[in-house]
């Protein structure tokens, strides 16, 4: 491990990047900052300063799973939260703070400032963005809308924006089947953006009428499903537990598919102490958290640290790091804006998902049915 504080080096990183209305896939070429990593007493040091930073300024941290141990610890540690992309955005739209501070990627930042306009919301890197969101120009969305008026368009919450102000609904990992099955249900077509991996899991899942964009995750997208069937030989009593941008082959061998927050749950819940986890590896520190007896396992990637894209670790989650939080507090810069027509424009397929699981929630409390409130509505059971 590298201890300085001056020095940032810039890691290239190719992603999907679909062409003419998603039919064909090319690809694009984005890069990452890598942090500097604090040394053990500079990042004490850092943590008293953004403590008191985050009083001075009435903030709030809220972060997701796949930012450093350090930042979700901080967070937990101070009021805020760490949790999947769904529970960032209620989070941050429901709490009294004047300044969010969002420890994750661009897409989560601008949901959050979307949801609370007049809140002040600060990234410490807003260059931390999403091969997903890479990968789903605003323009060429548009067209493909444009090519297929017919269909209810549905975008993942990983888009910009402006792709999000041009959907019908937005939807997380955690919520997306649910919603897209009831507008099956009501007979509407899909359009769907941009991970081409969760849109066919949810095709599966559902029957419904969906037309793809071809995007991908640059993490998920590496767990491969030969190496994994060899890794379950070794491990035969082991659960697998898989995030939806996973390749098919990946997905069809998951003992529970899910968000975030729904992998951790199960991974809380089931009767099993050998568990194979294939999603961005920062998801350790809460699972470890959660199941200190159990054995996590990583699922194989397409190759070993020398030729693996992201090794299972999102390039863009690791910009945030303590010196660029506490800089950040600091000096107030940094901040989501985002302009105010397009801004009200995403918050309409924002608000309907938030209305959907809001009453989806109540119903499962008013079930009394305490498993699946406390699992966040994980799918468990086979994929
Ligand atoms: P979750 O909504 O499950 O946290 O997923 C967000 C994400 O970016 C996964 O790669
Ligand atoms: Fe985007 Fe994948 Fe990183 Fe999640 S893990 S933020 S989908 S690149």
């Amino acid at each position: 491990m590298k201890h300085s504080s001056s020095l940032q080096t810039i890691k290239a990183v190719d992603f999907d990047q679909p062409q003419t209305l998603g039919a064909v896939c090319g690809v694009g070429r984005g890069w990452a900052r890598v942090p500097d990593v604090p040394s053990p007493t500079e990042q004490r040091a850092l943590k008293e300063r953004i403590r008191a930073l985050l009083i001075r300024h009435q903030a709030v941290l809220v972060a997701h799973y796949y930012v450093d141990a350090q930042l979700q610890e901080l967070a937990d540690e101070t009021g805020g939260c760490v949790a999947d992309s769904l529970e960032m955005a209620r989070f941050g739209r429901d709490h009294p703070a004047r300044t969010l501070v969002v420890a994750g990627v661009r897409f989560m930042g601008e949901t959050a400032k979307i949801l609370s306009p007049g809140k002040r919301v600060l990234m410490p890197d807003l260059d931390a963005t999403c091969s997903l969101d890479l990968g789903c120009p605003a323009d060429e969305f548009s067209a493909f809308c444009d090519a297929h008026p017919e269909r209810t368009v549905v975008v993942y919450a990983n888009t910009s924006a402006a792709v999000k102000a041009r959907a019908d609904w937005m939807v997380t990992s955690s919520i997306g089947l649910e919603i897209i099955a009831q507008l099956h249900a009501q007979g509407e077509k899909i359009l769907w953006a941009p991970d081409r991996h969760l849109g066919q899991y949810i095709q599966q899942k559902t029957g419904a009428d969906m037309l793809l964009w071809q995007g991908s995750c640059v993490v998920h997208d590496e767990f491969k499903g030969v190496e994994l069937e060899l890794l379950r030989a070794e491990h035969p009593h082991a659960k697998v537990l898989v995030h939806p941008e996973s390749p098919a082959a990946v997905v069809a061998q998951a003992d529970v598919v899910g968000s975030t927050t729904q992998l951790i749950a199960a991974a809380q819940t089931l009767d099993a102490t050998e568990f194979i986890v294939a999603t961005d590896l920062g998801i350790l520190y809460k699972m470890r958290a959660a199941a200190p007896t159990k054995h996590f396992i990583a699922a194989p990637t397409a190759g070993n640290s020398a030729t693996c894209k992201s090794c299972a670790y999102c390039p863009w989650m690791a910009m945030n790091g303590l010196a660029n939080l506490a800089d950040v507090l600091e000096r107030g810069h940094n901040e989501i804006q985002i302009d105010a027509e397009i801004a009200a424009r995403a918050r309409v397929p924002i608000d309907r998902m938030l209305d959907f699981a809001a009453r989806q929630r109540s119903s499962v409390r008013a079930s009394g049915d305490l498993a699946r409130d406390g699992a966040l509505f994980a799918h468990v059971g086979p994929a």
